[in-house]
């Protein structure tokens, strides 16, 4: 037999490791179908903003290659676009039914805590400040993104419509609306390339966001306000019902 040896320290530990859910299936898709459509809608817009680039012009080449492109365009604009009102419209309802945990509004104490990281990147302070379910960061990211993809979706849509558009709005937002869409696309690819990237595979290798889910040493090292919250729950309700631990 070739059976292989299993050390017993690692199966103790393997049998210790708690896994601890961050994003329901939900969650992960609306996050699957934003990184797709956005991807795919930079990957088309790049070659039209760079036009005289050598494989934008090879891209571009023909009319219908010109079409294509946009039509690619367009389809991903309206799977972004379904998939933001579709988020919009389950923030409503949770709201209306008092179920929406608010974790990711901004608060006073991110502003605090990104003070306090500040502090312990110049080595002004020894601790990493402690963080609840969401930090400074992360929100900063949410938020950032929103309104960028509000901005795009708007200046996209009067620039796809600008008949019907200017019908009501004055002639001038469809150059506004083709500067805002341009410029946007930039800030926000930069902003997800330098900024999102590096904080969730560079800083630490963090796929959370694909597997649902993170360890219990993950919790206490970057979510320790959130992880005290949770054993502090565990304990009181196995307290209640006189269960051993
Ligand atoms: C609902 C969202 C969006 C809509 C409705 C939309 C629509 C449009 C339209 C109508 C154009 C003009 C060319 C064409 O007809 O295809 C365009 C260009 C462009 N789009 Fe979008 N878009 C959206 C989101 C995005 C996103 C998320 C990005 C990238 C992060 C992006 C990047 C670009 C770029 C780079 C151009 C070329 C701009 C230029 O020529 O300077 N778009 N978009």
């Amino acid at each position: 037999m070739s059976g292989k040896r299993t050390n017993p320290s690692q199966t103790a530990r393997f049998a210790q490791e708690r896994l601890f859910l961050r994003f329901t299936l939900r969650q992960r898709w609306e996050h699957a179908i934003l990184l797709l459509s956005g991807l795919v809608l930079l990957l088309t817009g790049l070659p039209q903003k760079y036009r005289e680039f050598s494989l934008s012009q090879d891209l571009l080449s023909t009319p219908d290659r010109v079409n294509l492109i946009r039509q690619i365009h367009h389809i991903a604009a309206i799977i972004l676009a379904l998939e933001v009102v579709y988020h919009i419209v389950r923030i409503i309802v949770l709201l209306v039914r008092r179920k929406l945990p608010g974790d990711l509004l901004p608060t006073w104490q991110d502003v605090r805590d990104a003070g306090q990281m500040l502090r312990y990147l110049l080595f002004l302070r020894k601790d990493k400040p402690k963080f609840g379910r969401y930090n400074f960061e992360q929100k900063v990211t949410y938020w950032f993104v929103f309104f960028s993809i509000a901005i795009m979706g708007i200046s996209g849509f009067i620039i796809w419509f600008p008949v019907q558009f200017t019908q009501f709005l004055p002639g001038g937002v469809v150059p506004a609306s083709k500067l805002a869409h341009s410029t946007e696309s930039m800030v926000l690819a930069i902003f997800i390339i330098i900024w999102h990237v590096y904080h969730v595979h560079i800083e630490r290798m963090n796929l959370s966001m694909f597997t649902g889910r993170v360890s219990e040493d993950e919790m206490r090292e970057f979510h320790a306000k959130e992880y005290d919250r949770l054993v502090a729950g565990e304990t009181s309700s196995s307290a209640q019902t006189g269960e051993e631990k």
